[in-house]
């Protein structure tokens, strides 16, 4: 059976000529589907546009890219993406936000899908706020259920918690797993946190040149709910940094 997202040979470059920067070479990938994987490495490694290519928002590159079994090609409502910085309208509220993309759906139905959303991501109470008067945990909420609103098979994740306080991103780090298990929706997240990647992913993809493939993939089997103190996740967590540090 073919995997979900099959991602072969794939390399990527910018510029021309002597200013030709190549900047992914050779990445191989399988994400399955319902799974939830972690795409980390250092600062400029790729990250960013490996998930701007499976997106479909940047069709150039050499090598396949396949979605269910089909290559990609364009933006794609089957494929959500959701980036660091949110990018709310500031002159809609909460609730027009989540339900901008429900245009041809009747005012009945969006008013009941958006208020399930809102639900979802824990925003009750915040419907008609605008995004300025919204904390950056808040946006970033508003944010998650306006790309999960299209039912995204896929959902594309770039440091999405990055710039939030911890306490707000341990919360959001719990509540997105939950959403993923509840929509058994494929995930594919780009972080810098070790600790975000081992808490969440089910296999964790570390890129750097130093690999003799470009990646090395780490599965992690810890049970679930995790639990971050214990022994296991500590370990792992260790012998990722160890890696971390010799590869960046
Ligand atoms: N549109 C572009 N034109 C030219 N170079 C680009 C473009 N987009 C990205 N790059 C270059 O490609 C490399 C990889 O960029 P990318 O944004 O994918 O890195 P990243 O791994 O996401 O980094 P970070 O962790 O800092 O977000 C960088 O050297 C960057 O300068
Ligand atoms: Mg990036």
């Amino acid at each position: 059976m073919n995997s979900y997202v099959q991602v072969n040979h794939l390399c990527k470059s910018f510029g021309q000529g002597d200013r030709k920067l190549q900047v992914l070479k050779n990445i191989n990938f399988t994400i399955e589907e319902g799974e939830f994987v972690c795409l980390i490495g250092g600062s400029g490694c790729g990250k960013s546009t490996i998930l701007r290519l499976i997106s479909g928002l940047d069709e150039e590159y050499e090598g396949e890219i396949f979605v269910d079994g089909k290559t990609v090609c364009g933006t794609s409502r089957e494929r959500g993406v959701i980036f660091q910085k949110h990018r709310l309208f500031p002159w809609l509220t909460v609730a027009e936000n989540i339900g901008y993309s429900l245009q041809h759906t009747g005012k009945k139905e969006k008013y009941e899908i958006v208020q399930s959303y809102i639900d979802l991501v824990g925003l009750s109470g915040f419907e008609r706020s605008y995004p300025k008067q919204l904390s950056g945990g808040m946006a970033q909420r508003a944010n998650i259920a306006r790309a999960l609103v299209n039912n995204p098979k896929l959902l594309l994740l770039d440091e999405p918690f990055s710039a939030l306080d911890a306490f707000t991103k341990i919360a959001l780090q719990k509540e997105m797993y939950r959403i993923k298990e509840g929509k058994k929706s494929t995930m594919l997240m780009v972080t810098h946190d070790i600790e975000e990647a081992v808490y969440l992913a089910d296999k964790i993809i570390m890129l750097s040149p130093k690999f003799p493939t470009g990646e090395k993939i780490i599965r992690v089997d810890l049970p679930r709910p995790r639990d971050r103190n214990s022994k296991e996740f500590v370990e792992l967590k260790k012998y990722f940094l160890i890696i971390f540090s010799v590869i960046r």
